[in-house]
């Protein structure tokens, strides 16, 4: 399962480079306008840092709009992926980019018949938002198990990425189901990391060695 980092901050990206991790990155409007500033700047910024694929979002609701939209984010550079949203219009921009050998990935999905409809379209990756659906009381994982049901069945090329992560369980849950890639905010790649007895254990590792050594 590849790892992406759910995120459209710099210091973020480099410190996860650091660990090796990341296989790319995921942002979206909002998370652009968290950073302020010039958006397109900070997005030519990570495309270059970031040796993977890298979601940049339309904000056009026409099929007219977001495919002149994708063509200019494309030459953000050679990794962008162009993210579409999960309504009908979208359904025809993504059919238009795929012909054009454009990227997409269809967002905003929260059901299995909206990602095989992005799928049947000729979506890169579908993004089923996990952590919004569990929030109004509905699985979010199900919702993703169905998902790699219906794109086992008949073959569909479409990659899983779940998004909308909250927590270490989103990511082993989605592991186990067999998604393709997760897209991660910094903070729940951080509770990966951590667990509370490899830090009792190596405490008393260090203890016992200065006990031995003086
Ligand atoms: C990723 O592609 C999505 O934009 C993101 O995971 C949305 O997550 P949120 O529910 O935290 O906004």
């Amino acid at each position: 399962m590849e790892f992406y980092l759910d995120t459209a901050n710099i210091d973020e990206i480099a410190a996860a480079r650091k660990l090796g991790l990341i296989d790319g990155v995921t942002t979206n409007p909002t998370l652009l306008s968290r950073e302020g500033g010039d958006w397109q700047a900070q997005a030519k910024k990570i495309c270059d840092l970031v040796d993977g694929p890298v979601s940049l979002e339309v904000v056009g609701t026409t099929a007219k709009e977001m495919v002149a939209e994708a063509e200019e984010l494309v030459n953000f550079g050679s990794n962008v992926v162009v993210k579409i949203p999960m309504i009908e219009e979208g359904l025809v921009a993504t059919k238009e980019l795929t012909a054009r050998g454009i990227k997409t990935n269809v967002t905003l999905v929260f059901s299995a018949m909206q990602a095989l409809l992005a799928a049947k379209a000729g979506a890169t990756y579908v993004s089923p938002f996990v952590g919004r659906l569990d929030a109004i009381g509905q699985n979010g994982m199900e919702v993703v198990s169905q998902i790699r049901t219906i794109f086992d069945n008949y073959g569909f090329r479409t990659n899983i990425l779940v998004a909308s992560v909250r927590h270490a369980g989103h990511v082993l849950d989605s592991a186990a189901l067999g998604a393709d890639v997760i897209t991660v905010p910094y903070s729940v790649i951080k509770q990966l990391a951590a667990h509370p007895l490899t830090d009792k254990g190596l405490a008393s590792f260090l203890a016992d060695w200065k006990k031995l050594t003086g």
